[in-house]
């Protein structure tokens, strides 16, 4: 079995790169599935999940948007960075970039992202307001593989919350936050599981 790297894209707090690196240490992938996260990733300097990660011994590397002319260029770095990792699979954990079409098909079928909405509803920002807007009695998030249209990839795994009386935004995306630290690492740990089958398998949670 070949030694599969994970590497994991942020943008700020890392609170699910968090779940999945803490998962991956807890439960052995190495020695398991010889998985591992080779590498965390932020286009924000000051993202507080590059604390997060190196305090666990991941390494981290700084991509910064800003230095770059247009997002075609700053793609195509990010692209050489992480395939230097070799990467068996590209984790979006609260990556807030546009990706180009040309990066997102170099990473067909080995990239998955977590969205906080139970999709097709809501894709795009702001999904915790516009599900208590529309009435909605159950929130939730969806980890699906990444294609050029935005959150609109195949659906990997999905966890369900109840809107409760009284929620606001916030307190409907903590609620929700707890199941995505939950969903996104038995995510990831099934596609590993498949991934030397060449797919991945679509599960319930
Ligand atoms: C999460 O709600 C995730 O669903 C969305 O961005 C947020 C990232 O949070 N894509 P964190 O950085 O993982 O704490």
């Amino acid at each position: 079995m070949n030694r599969k790297n994970i590497v994991i894209l942020i943008s700020g707090t890392g609170s699910n790169m968090l779940a999945i690196a803490n998962a991956a240490q807890k439960d052995r992938w190495d020695e398991k599935m010889q998985a591992h996260v080779a590498c965390v990733i932020s286009n924000r300097p000051g993202a507080e999940g590059l604390v997060s990660a190196a305090g666990l011994g991941i390494a981290t590397q700084v991509l910064d948007h800003k230095n770059f002319e247009s997002r075609d260029t700053f793609d195509a770095a990010l692209a050489n960075l992480i395939d230097s990792y070799q990467p068996a699979l590209v984790v979006l954990a609260g990556f807030m970039r546009i990706l180009t079409a040309g990066f997102v098909a170099r990473y067909a079928g080995r990239m998955v992202n977590i969205h906080p909405s139970l999709l097709p509803a809501f894709p795009g920002l702001n999904t915790h307001q516009r599900a208590l807007d529309a009435g909605c009695k159950f929130a939730g998030a969806t980890v699906h593989m990444v294609t050029a249209e935005l959150d609109h990839g195949a659906i990997v795994a999905q966890a369900a919350v109840p809107v409760l009386e009284g929620d606001d935004a916030n307190s409907l995306a903590a609620r929700v936050l707890v199941q995505e630290h939950l969903l996104y690492p038995q995510a990831v740990l099934a596609w590993l599981q498949t991934a030397d089958a060449g797919g991945v398998q679509s599960y319930a949670n």
